[in-house]
């Protein structure tokens, strides 16, 4: 089973992929990382260059090409499930997580990197709709604490 997880920034998708693909003894997969290797700057040089449209068409671009051939558990950019119909191509290459954070915890995460992060109440009402498409919704701080007490 190939288990993607989506979810605002900040929402521990990388983190909570990694302990799930342990678990599952599968592959680890992630987007942004996959980008940064491709064009070998990190995202914020990408969007300063190039601007957010082409780093939502290299996105798209990624998560069409990325087809690991054993099972895998992919983390998304926040925003790649909510550009074009993504969302659909996501839930045709597996099960879709939502890791949803409370929202206590929306301003806490770590900024410095991440170019979009000022707009972030504003995003997230926009992206709300999107990201009840997946087939599961998690609260993020949960499964963190469940996969952190198993050995
Ligand atoms: C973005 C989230 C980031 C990264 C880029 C854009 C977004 O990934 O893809 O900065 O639009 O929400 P994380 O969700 O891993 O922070």
């Amino acid at each position: 089973m190939n288990l993607i997880l989506i979810g605002f920034m900040g929402s521990g998708k990388s983190t909570i992929g990694k302990l799930l693909a342990k678990q599952l003894n599968c592959e680890f997969v992630d987007t942004d990382v996959l980008i940064e290797k491709k064009m070998k700057i990190p995202i914020k040089k990408i969007f300063h260059l190039y601007g957010e449209y082409f780093f939502r068409r290299l996105e798209r671009h990624i998560l069409i090409n990325t087809n690991p051939k054993n099972p895998f558990v992919l983390a998304t950019g926040g925003g790649m499930p909510c550009f074009k119909n993504n969302i659909d191509i996501m839930k045709k290459k597996g099960t879709v997580v939502y890791l949803k954070i409370p929202k206590k915890h929306l301003f806490k995460t770590d900024n410095k990197n991440r170019p979009l992060f000022n707009k972030a109440q504003i995003l997230l009402n926009k992206r709300k709709n999107c990201y009840a498409k997946a087939d599961f919704t998690i609260e993020n701080d949960k499964i963190k604490k469940t996969l952190k007490n198993i050995k």
